[in-house]
């Protein structure tokens, strides 16, 4: 689908967001391995958590979906059953990393699979870990999906993260569940820290000491009734636009605040966004609260912070639409050290470029980043998204500003994480 975006003279108005991508797919897979029912509400209406749901399904997981309520009936730490057929993970790097930690644990054979992007996925990342670990684990050539899976008794592992990786991290510590004896895991870049959490609601016992995290061996975990909060990343999209469009103020009440993440709200906040952030509260661990976010002229006239080093793993999902904000605000941005954003659902760096390039601005790439020069007029045109969600919400964006009509193409696959977004964007704008 070909969507045609315009510039907007104001947005105003409250949002709703959809469910936290990444906590919705750790707590389907924790019910999935506890005892008992859980009952998981706001759950993400991504097309990545459907993925994670189907996978589950496929390991003879009975789940009900009604609205945004998920109740899985879990069997317990080992009670996946065989699937009849491949499992397919989707778009979602984060349902096949995960889940291949969990069915390491588990004396059966299974694959997952995924679609083009995720096909073009390294999956080296998860494999040497897993097999330190014990399990036999194959890919295709160049290790990439499908992962194939024969897992069975584990030993405990001691392993330092190669890359800042959460979903590496997590896939170690689900399969530290199914070893013998404890596990430990390095990150010596902080990653976002749901599964950490999540594994303590469920009543996994797990421990940190500096930068490392250790996991015991499961005793069965706990059904759990949970709240999930709204979604930063998607978030992250609204306050960009209502920051660089004149009059904005846009409303999002309920949004997951947790330390890890809300690092890109002190980001924007020092660069000089006008947000206001009330009624913070925690709720099962997750801090959330409601965000209040205007047009910043501060924000306009400054440079952003480079982004490099440890600031690339905590900002990873949100660069794209900080690189449209670079090209607006007075002092552009440069991107460093963030080579990881070329093995992501695109190679974000190069449809960056080229689409910001496309729109007329002047942009730099480079093997590990961008030099984005600030304030230019962007021009409306034809956006190829290459099939990234992150792409073509980032410049749906852009195009608000933009001069004339702005073409996305394949703009459906905004719905990996983000059902209704440019339905949503388009209620609050006034053109
Ligand atoms: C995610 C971790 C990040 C992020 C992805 C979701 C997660 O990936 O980019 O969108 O839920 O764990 P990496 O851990 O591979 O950097």
């Amino acid at each position: 689908m070909i969507l045609s975006v315009r510039p907007a003279a104001r947005l105003a108005g409250t949002v709703r967001l959809p469910g936290d991508k990444s906590i919705s797919h750790r707590y389907a897979l924790l019910a999935a391995i506890a005892r008992g029912t859980s009952e998981l509400r706001h759950f993400a209406s991504s097309q990545d958590c459907r993925s994670t749901l189907r996978c589950i399904r496929g390991l003879g997981i009975p789940v009900l979906e009604q609205g945004e309520t998920v109740t899985i009936e879990g069997r317990g730490l080992r009670g996946l059953t065989p699937p009849a057929a491949i499992l397919d993970a989707g778009n979602s790097g984060t349902t096949i990393r995960l889940l291949s930690g969990i069915l390491a644990g588990h004396p059966f054979e299974s694959s997952i699979t995924g679609d083009e992007s995720l096909s073009r996925r390294p999956m080296g990342r998860i494999l040497h870990p897993l097999r330190l670990m014990g399990a036999s684990v194959e890919c295709r050539a160049g290790d990439l999906p499908p992962v194939k899976v024969h897992g069975g008794r584990l030993k405990g592992v001691r392993y330092s993260l190669p890359v800042a990786s959460a979903q590496v991290k997590s896939c170690v510590l689900l399969a530290g569940l199914y070893a013998e004896g404890s596990s430990h895991v390095e990150e010596r870049i902080p990653t976002r820290d749901h599964t950490e959490i999540a594994l303590g609601l469920f009543g996994a016992q797990l421990s940190r000491s500096g930068d490392w995290i250790e996991v015991e061996p499961g005793p069965d975990l706990r059904a759990q009734s949970l709240e999930i909060p709204g979604d930063l990343s998607g978030a992250a999209f609204f306050l960009v636009a209502a920051a660089l469009v004149p009059d904005s103020v846009i409303r999002l009440n309920g949004v997951g605040l947790n330390r890890r993440r809300r690092e890109l709200l002190d980001y924007l906040q020092k660069a000089g966004l006008d947000i206001a952030i009330g009624n913070e509260r925690d709720d099962a661990g997750e801090r959330r609260g409601d965000l209040e976010v205007r047009y910043s002229p501060a924000l306009l006239h400054s440079t952003l912070p480079p982004i490099q080093g440890r600031l690339v793993a905590a900002l990873i999902d949100e660069i794209p639409i900080l690189a449209i904000l670079g090209s607006q605000v007075a002092g552009g941005l440069e991107i460093s050290d963030a080579q990881e954003l070329r093995i992501k659902e695109s190679d974000r760096i190069a449809a960056l470029a080229a689409n910001l390039h496309a729109m007329g601005a002047e942009v730099e790439e480079r093997p590990d980043g961008l030099r984005i020069s600030g304030g230019q007029r962007l021009a409306g045109t034809d956006i190829a998204t290459q099939g990234d969600h992150r792409i073509a919400m980032a410049f749906a964006v852009a195009a608000l500003r933009a001069r004339g009509e702005t073409r996305i193409h394949k703009a459906e696959c905004a719905d990996v994480s983000f059902p209704g977004f440019y339905e949503a964007l388009d209620a609050i704008t006034t053109r």
